[in-house]
């Protein structure tokens, strides 16, 4: 018997992104700023993440490239390794993410590449809370209430059967 699974998801899309919460409004704001610290000569697309803690703090993180193409680090990436190595039990509970190219920032939002989605799955396994995705565009803005939306039937440690600490 063959069967057919369906998997689909929903997220919010904002015409503007002053239709934010204050929270989240703020969290943007701090996304471009990291942008703005980017290194990014090669591709010249500058993308700045804000991750929001429980405790109410901000980390940020940019995109920095390099020579050797896959030593570079993605933004999000940058900044969950900021947060975990600095706040480690200090869970993050949002990511906003805004990226430039070399007009300004993107009239569309810019969605975490597949290697991003694994690594904030990993952590919203290692610390049990989900993280709202805020994808900051200049005409549109998504919220996607879990990377779990993002990455269906993802790989994780309950496939090696770990015990996480
Ligand atoms: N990049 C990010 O930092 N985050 C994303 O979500 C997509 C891509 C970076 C990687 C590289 O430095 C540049 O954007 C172009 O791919």
């Amino acid at each position: 018997m063959v069967k057919t699974n369906n998997i689909s998801f929903s997220y919010q899309e904002f015409d503007n992104s002053s239709e934010l919460g204050t929270d989240d409004l703020e969290l943007v704001k701090a996304a471009k700023e990291a942008a703005l610290n980017a290194y990014a000569p090669y591709s010249k697309f500058r993308v700045g993440a804000a991750l929001r803690l429980e405790s109410g703090k901000i980390v940020r993180g940019a995109n920095v490239e390099n020579a050797a193409f896959p030593s570079g680090i993605c933004a999000e990436r940058s900044a969950l390794s900021n947060s975990v190595s600095n706040h480690n039990s200090d869970k993050p509970v949002a990511l906003a993410v805004a990226a430039m190219n070399e007009e300004g920032f993107t009239d569309e939002p810019v969605p975490p590449c597949g290697n991003c989605r694994q690594v904030i799955a990993e952590e919203e396994s290692r610390t049990g809370k989900q993280i709202r995705i805020i994808l900051a565009g200049k005409t549109k803005v998504y919220i996607i209430e879990s990377v779990s939306s993002l990455l269906p039937l993802q790989f994780n440690n309950k496939n090696l059967k770990v015990i996480l600490p």
